[in-house]
């Protein structure tokens, strides 16, 4: 099922945006061709980028997690209503600063806007889909515009939708169902399982290079690995990478052979299991050829890109003995 977020714009304590976004909520749960959720930037806490790596080299990993929280949150979405209101002629700091927050989550799904204010925001969506256009996102024409002076009771405290304003809306949420279709095939990829095989060997080329940070982007940040040394469980990627930072201090050269890789895809969900071999020139000169290993690996593809969300490295045992079989060949 289609997921669209209704992106909540305004942090401020007393906002009016709340019953504007919730009214978006209600009328769009009447609809089934799609799920609506919202995602409210107040519960998401997001600092001020001060991040030291832009967006879009990031590819979906994120160091802080309130960060990562927020990425989860607009990946799983296929396409957005932002509802903003307009501060000095703009759209609001905290929108902007979500925004920036993220890149891949947002590429190539539909925005809609809805506006409220003294003017209706007008502005605000016009500054929105210049951002939008930069972070690939399909900004559909024709926002929902309220005016306080028409849409809101009370002095402009409390929202009351005409139903120009819910036919309007309507006809914007038919748009973002239209285009978030319509791009769907950009988001799914054209050829997954050659995707998730590129990124294999990405990592293995990351492990020759004994490159971290090449390896750190082939991960969620909240992997879950099942790896060959103890403990059980190694949870998150700095865990995950302290792995190979002890391999790499063994190991003056180091190689890794990837071999018998099968690869299976379902949706935004996949598998690739094969038999992986470390060998190489230990940092006292002498060299090993290792042992080889069963590697499974299980992807979830986030914004548009394939992670590894979990791996398993064993090695099958002895059952009476309880030793390690080391010297088994594919
Ligand atoms: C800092 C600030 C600047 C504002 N500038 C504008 C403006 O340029 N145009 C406008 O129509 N309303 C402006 N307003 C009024 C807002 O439209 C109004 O406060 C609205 O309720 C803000 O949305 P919120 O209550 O959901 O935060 C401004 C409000 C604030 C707090």
């Amino acid at each position: 099922m289609t997921t669209i977020g209704i992106v909540l714009g305004s942090v401020r304590s007393g906002r009016r945006g709340g019953q504007v976004a919730q009214w978006v909520l209600e009328q769009a749960g009447r609809r089934t061709d799609a799920d609506f959720r919202l995602i409210d930037l107040a519960d998401h806490r997001l600092p001020l980028l001060t991040s030291p790596i832009p967006a879009m080299a990031s590819r979906g990993a994120y160091e802080d997690e309130r960060t990562a929280a927020f990425g989860a949150a607009v990946a799983a979405c296929d396409g957005f209503v932002f509802v903003t209101s307009e501060h000095n002629l703009g759209l609001p700091g905290a929108l902007k600063n979500a925004l920036d927050h993220l890149y891949v989550e947002w590429n190539d799904k539909a925005a809609g806007f809805v506006s409220y204010g003294v003017n209706g925001g007008v502005r605000a969506v016009e500054q929105l889909k210049l951002a939008a256009s930069a972070l690939g996102l399909a900004a559909v024409a024709a926002p929902v515009i309220l005016p306080f002076a028409v849409e809101f009771g009370d002095g402009g405290t409390v929202f009351r939708p005409s139903e120009a304003a819910v036919a309007s809306l309507d006809r914007m949420l038919d748009k973002v169902l239209a285009w978030t279709t319509a791009l769907s095939t950009l988001r799914t990829g054209a050829d997954p399982e050659a995707e998730i095989r590129a990124l294999i060997a990405a990592v293995v080329d990351g492990i020759h290079a004994k490159d971290l940070d090449a390896l750190r982007r082939n991960y969620t940040t909240d992997v879950v690995s099942f790896d060959v040394q103890p403990p059980l469980r190694h949870v998150g990627i700095d865990a995950k990478l302290k792995n190979w930072t002890e391999v790499f201090a063994f190991f003056d050269e180091v190689a890794y052979e990837m071999r018998d890789l099968s690869v299976q895809v379902g949706g935004d969900l996949a598998f690739a299991h094969g038999f992986g071999r470390l060998s190489g020139r230990l940092a006292n000169g002498a060299t090993t050829d290792g042992m080889w290993v069963r590697a499974t690996f299980c992807l979830r593809r986030v914004a548009g890109t394939w992670l590894i969300v979990h791996d398993q490295v064993s090695v099958p045992y002895d059952v009476l003995t309880g030793r390690g079989c080391a010297d088994l060949e594919p």
